[in-house]
């Protein structure tokens, strides 16, 4: 072991992180196996390259952002029953699983736990995740199948998420049948010196790698295989925070299958020109999202000959892929945006710090940004009080929160 550490020791000095052996001798045997075991796994040439993003971010300001197309679900007419007649069958016939991504931290909304287990206020109490359960076994009924359903967990909530399950008996689903998780990636978070932090655990503090990190778990955790061998081929992706979503939709697997494209997005239009939301475009002629940050003013008023906004289409994190269309996303790496946040960590003396405010970064990478990655997607607009009533933020913010989404909710399935 004594080798082992000798070499750790020098790997970690090429690096400027000798740090993290400082308290190596205060931990019992297990939390030792476990630290060399992470430190091993550290890509610090990826870690490097993290932090010296931190000082200059890539700036995207050449690139051609042109307006990409979109059907309206609304305005489909004939077509609607064309697609829909489509995508039923392809349903029927088992093809569609759904994935949520449940590994977020959820600071904004400031609940305890995973936030799958949040109950949004309906007198039923019911949380995310059952409330996503239910229109699975609704929708299956309606087509004689269960939608098998994978769920993408952080290794922090993993445990917690696993627990509430069990506790409401996977809500009718079963276990390793039609139910599977699977751990996201993860990060090491660095100081403003580009240290890696060593969390209350004596352990490297990791982060999760965001949502992006869905295409490379599915892959490496061989949930793209599993898919395979029970015959999936399309797979709905949407956040576990929208108590509205539609992970199984005929018309939009219609619309894939009959275009032949491998992506297909739901949008809603901006609530107003100067929403800040993320929009469907095409960049450098290939599709992906662009933030609103990055849109000029006058962009963002621009209008098409029938008076819709050409950057009007907001992403709203509810996607259908195909298996390969995973695969081929989860080979490439993706860019990694930085957060700066609060970290609580053990400091060179090893002493608990818990600041109260930013002191580390954090990466993640955005589901969108392998979007360019196909040639061609399919964009689906559809009616915002259908089917997206998000909860990021706690009541106290007035938006994207309980009450609005308990409200949006409530409406949808008249329980008022
Ligand atoms: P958000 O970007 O809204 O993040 O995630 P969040 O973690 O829920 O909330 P904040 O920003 O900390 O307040 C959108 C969806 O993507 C999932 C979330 O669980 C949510 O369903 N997500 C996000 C992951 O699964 N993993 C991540 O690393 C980040």
């Amino acid at each position: 072991m004594d080798r082992k550490i000798e070499e750790l020791q020098s790997v970690l000095k090429k690096y400027g992180q000798e740090h993290l052996l400082n308290h190596y001798e205060n931990l019992d045997d297990k939390h030792q196996r476990d630290l060399i075991h992470q430190i091993e796994l550290v890509d610090f040439e990826l870690v490097n390259s993290l932090y010296a993003h931190t000082k200059k971010e890539e700036k995207r300001e050449n690139d051609e952002i042109t307006p990409i197309e979109y059907l309206d679900k609304y305005k489909l007419y004939d077509d609607y029953k064309y697609y829909e007649n489509i995508g039923k069958k392809a349903i029927k016939e088992g093809k569609l699983a759904a994935v949520t991504m449940a590994g977020g931290q959820g600071t904004r909304l400031g609940h305890d736990g995973p936030k799958g287990t949040y109950d949004i206020g309906l007198d039923s109490h019911k949380s995310l995740f059952e409330l996503l359960c239910d229109n699975l076994k609704e929708e299956g009924k309606k087509y004689g199948v269960t939608i098998p359903w994978f769920i993408m967990t952080s290794r922090e909530n993993n445990e917690a998420t696993i627990e509430f399950f069990e506790k409401n008996r996977y809500f009718g689903y079963q276990k390793d049948k039609n139910i599977f998780f699977f751990i996201q990636g993860e990060l090491p978070m660095i100081d403003t010196e580009g240290k890696i932090l060593i969390g209350e655990d004596g352990l490297i503090k990791q982060a999760a790698d965001g949502h992006g990190g869905i295409y490379e778990s599915l892959v490496k955790s061989e949930m793209t295989k599993r898919m395979k061998q029970i015959g999936i081929e399309w797979v709905f992706i949407g956040g576990v925070d929208n108590c509205l979503v539609k992970m199984v939709d005929p018309v939009l697997m219609g619309i894939a299958l009959e275009k032949k494209v491998t992506v297909a997005c739901k949008s809603v239009v901006k609530a107003n020109p100067q929403e800040k939301v993320g929009v469907f475009c095409k960049r450098n002629g290939k599709p992906n999202v662009i933030e609103y940050s990055e849109i000029t003013e006058e962009m963002a008023e621009q209008r098409d000959e029938n008076g819709e906004l050409l950057y009007g289409e907001s992403h709203i994190l509810c996607n259908l892929f195909s298996v390969e269309a995973i695969e081929k996303m989860g080979a490439n790496p993706l860019p990694y945006h930085v957060a700066y946040k609060k970290a609580t960590y053990l400091n060179k003396d090893g002493k608990l710090v818990v600041p109260d405010s930013p002191n580390a970064y954090k990466f993640e990478a955005f589901l969108f940004d392998a979007f360019g990655e196909v040639d061609d997607m399919a964009i689906l607009r559809v009616k915002r009080e259908e089917e997206f009533a998000p909860v990021k933020n706690a009541d106290s913010a007035g938006v994207d929160c309980p009450k609005t989404a308990r409200a949006l909710y409530k409406k949808f399935y008249h329980l008022d």
